[in-house]
């Protein structure tokens, strides 16, 4: 361990959970010590503020109270609960692991490191929320907020984005966290990182650790961490086929099992290709999807949406069906929906958004 670190911790340690104990927040996952309860707010939290995760997590809870009731349901009425949260692999992931946990656990969430990182959706973070939160073990969760914290707290100027640089900060976080109060010490740092210790503007003068904090001083602390460029996102286009049968309901199809969006519902259509128009690209996807040809009219509705690998803007046509009957070829599932149907399937934003403008300009059944 470096110097300093052995030189600050146990006064760390101490105002820490002083500050903890104060000045905590009420969340409702720290009214429990379940830890189902904490493995499904820890998944909740993954790359989502805590303010956005409180009422999905209150409704999760209420919906599916214990891991048995969670393995039992389908996976389309877990999806449903996760709809808007966004990163709908953890809602699959977290389905998997619960009917792992009770054909293989013997309905308990795994109590060691290696075994719980064998579940869908644990990794290191993750496993050490968990096992010090609901378990107590002394064992680090180092994320983004973590690794500022350090960084500042022990003036590191090496890259954050670094893999050598991340082993080194877990390997120093591991060093700090107690053997008493681990999950608390851990929750301390999130609690820091999220409402004094922030990206930009840290609030120094109130922060519990400022009199041990390297960079305090030096005034440097919005440089630190030093982190890469993000890359410029590229841009997509995306175009939706706006389909009525007779009765009015909409035609909407089920995306694959697996990649991005899985298993939840949309408008047929898909990516729009270079070189094509988007009309051309519309009809060619509809026709791969359900093998149906179709004509396009005028665009109904837009709208946009950003991704973490593309920022997305997607446009849905009014189109009429010309020739064939569906037919579930590279979707899972399709189906004519009325509104009350539409309402009740799992969709992911920007399909909800798109829905609405169509509906505004052309009410469903
Ligand atoms: N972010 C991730 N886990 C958290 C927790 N347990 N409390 C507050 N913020 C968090």
């Amino acid at each position: 361990m470096m110097k300093y670190a052995a030189k600050i911790k146990n006064p760390l340690r101490r105002k820490l959970l002083a500050w903890y104990r104060h000045h905590q927040r009420s969340l409702p996952w720290r009214n429990t010590n379940d830890p189902y309860c904490i493995w499904i707010s820890e998944i909740m939290l993954q790359q989502t503020r805590v303010d956005t995760v409180i009422p999905y997590y209150e409704r999760f809870i209420k919906s599916f109270p214990d891991v048995r009731t969670l393995a039992n349901a389908p996976v389309q009425d877990v999806l449903k609960i996760w709809e808007n949260l966004g990163y709908y692999s953890r809602a699959r992931n977290i389905h998997a692991a619960s009917r792992i946990i009770t054909d293989r656990c013997g309905g308990r969430i795994p109590d060691k490191s290696e075994e719980i990182k064998t579940l869908p959706g644990i990794g290191d973070y993750t496993a050490g929320a968990i096992l010090s939160i609901a378990y107590g073990l002394a064992v680090p969760a180092v994320d983004g907020n973590v690794r500022r914290i350090l960084c500042r707290l022990f003036a590191i100027r090496k890259s954050v984005d670094d893999p050598r640089g991340q082993k080194k900060l877990r390997d120093l976080a591991a060093a700090l966290v107690p053997s008493r109060h681990a999950g608390d010490f851990n929750q301390a740092l999130m609690d820091l990182g999220a409402t004094i210790c922030r990206v930009k503007k840290p609030d120094c003068l109130i922060c519990p650790v400022g009199s041990i904090c390297r960079v305090r001083l030096s005034g440097l602390q919005e440089s630190i961490p030093v982190t890469r460029k993000n890359p410029a996102i590229p841009r997509k286009q995306g175009a939706a086929a706006v389909i009525f049968d007779a009765s009015h309901r909409l035609l909407i199809v089920q995306r694959p099992s697996s990649g991005l969006l899985a298993s939840l519902w949309k408008l047929p259509g898909g990516f729009v290709h270079d070189g094509k128009s988007i009309k051309k690209c519309l009809r060619d996807c509809v026709r791969e999807e359900l093998n149906i040809s179709i004509a396009a009219g005028s665009c109904l509705a837009s709208a946009d949406h950003t991704y973490t690998h593309f920022r997305l803007t997607l446009q849905a046509f009014d189109c009429r069906l010309m020739k064939g009957n569906p037919e579930a070829r590279t979707c899972q599932n399709w189906r004519w929906a009325t509104t009350s149907q539409l309402e009740k399937l799992p969709m992911s934003k920007i399909d909800r958004k798109i829905l609405a403008e169509v509906a505004s300009s052309s009410p469903l059944s």
